[in-house]
């Protein structure tokens, strides 16, 4: 039976952190809240306005600031550690995906002080709900704040925490936090939710809501990415973006993401490459990858028409193949690498990449069309070449 899982409760709009946070955790009967973020946050002043919005509500604060990018398992077991030595009645993460990563180790941590953070890798192995969480996402791009994932890094490849009492009991998408984002960061994260929302659409694990959320998400960021991009202080434009990267999160924790991010995860982590840069550089190719199968190539027809395409009168793959140059325009426009030449893969490394990518099995088994090493050989060597289709 197709079900989807999503925050209980979803806040937004400009300045809603400094207006409502206070009074959210309060509402939990919260006396004690743990801040997970990083030192970023910290000197970016939003920190203390967390901390004011809490304090006015009269609550206590421990504060865990020491989240860094792509967090390893051993950053999971420190935050762990800090949460059950707290024990604060609600745990709130602010901060970019990782951040909010973390803070759903930190929220699963608090009720279960018999497991480590590596007890928790894998689906369904945090034992009793996790400890009141508040997400409040400082990037538009990850979904963190909307999907049941969190990601680590053991022993050099991305792995997962996968568990419904991940999922927030509340979102708080505030712009504000989003404006002081630097245009690259602007692109690079708002085009990895474009790579969720397209690769949920062509997930086996798809359903009516899911296909309804991604939609949405592909319409918003088509129609604003270029904007906070030129004008990174357009708050409207950025709240589109936040809202985006929300549905798009909501689409792919529930309906999963495909060959994309088993590619994405591989060169990010083999060629140091932040998650939205390799994901955006997936997209056409793994459009073009999956065209032939006739389900995806209707859903690309609708979302080219999210982008503002007319093609009414093509075809469906026609119509894909709109999609497909779409995408392609986006990523120039917003100066991201466009085939994996421009950072730093060789023909000779091609091998080694589809192998690590052919062990992503869970990725793979959702993936429209059958994934085989021949495939994903040509696959990487078209995004080598730079020519998806
Ligand atoms: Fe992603």
């Amino acid at each position: 039976m197709p079900a989807v899982q999503v925050p209980v409760r979803v806040i937004f709009g400009k300045d809603v952190m400094r207006e409502r946070l206070g009074e959210e955790a309060s509402a939990f009967g919260a006396r004690s809240v743990l801040i997970v973020t990083d030192d970023t946050i910290v000197r970016q002043g939003f920190l203390e306005i967390a901390e004011d919005a809490l304090r006015s509500a009269g609550i206590e604060m421990r504060v865990f600031d020491g989240v860094s990018p792509e967090p390893t398992l051993e950053l999971a077991e420190d935050v762990a550690a800090f949460a059950r030595e707290e024990r604060c009645d609600v745990v709130v993460g602010l901060g970019g995906g990782s951040v909010l990563d973390m803070a759903k180790v930190a929220a699963a941590a608090t009720t279960n002080p018999d497991q480590r953070a590596s007890d928790f890798l894998g689906a369904n192995k945090i034992a009793n709900p996790s400890a009141k969480k508040i997400l409040v996402p400082t990037t538009a791009g990850t979904g963190a704040e909307a999907t049941p994932f969190a990601l680590i890094v053991a022993a050099g490849k991305k792995k997962a925490i996968a568990s419904p009492f991940n999922i927030a009991d509340i979102a708080i998408l505030d712009p504000t936090l989003t404006a002081t984002m630097p245009p690259r960061v602007t692109a690079s994260t708002g085009m990895d939710a474009l790579s969720h929302a397209i690769e949920a659409l062509m997930s086996k694990g798809a359903n009516a809501l899911t296909d309804a959320f991604a939609y949405e998400a592909i319409q918003k960021i088509a129609a604003n990415i270029e904007e906070v991009f030129a004008h990174g202080e357009n708050i409207d434009a950025r709240l589109e973006m936040s809202i985006a990267a929300f549905l798009a999160g909501a689409a792919f924790g529930n309906a999963g993401v495909v060959i994309g991010h088993a590619i994405a995860h591989t060169i990010g982590t083999r060629y140091s490459q932040p998650h939205g840069i390799s994901a955006a550089l997936t997209i056409p190719y793994v459009i073009a990858f999956n065209i032939s199968v006739p389900d995806v190539a209707a859903k690309m027809k609708r979302a080219a028409m999210e982008m503002g395409e007319d093609v009414s009168s093509l075809s469906d793959e026609d119509a894909a193949k709109k999609a497909i140059a779409h995408v392609q325009q986006m990523i120039e426009r917003l100066e991201l690498p466009e085939n994996l030449g421009s950072i730093g893969v060789s023909e000779d490394d091609i091998p080694e990449i589809a192998d690590a990518v052919l062990a992503e099995k869970g990725y793979l088994a959702r993936n429209p069309r059958e994934v085989n090493r021949e495939n994903t050989i040509e696959l990487i060597r078209n995004m080598l070449s730079g020519t998806p289709q």
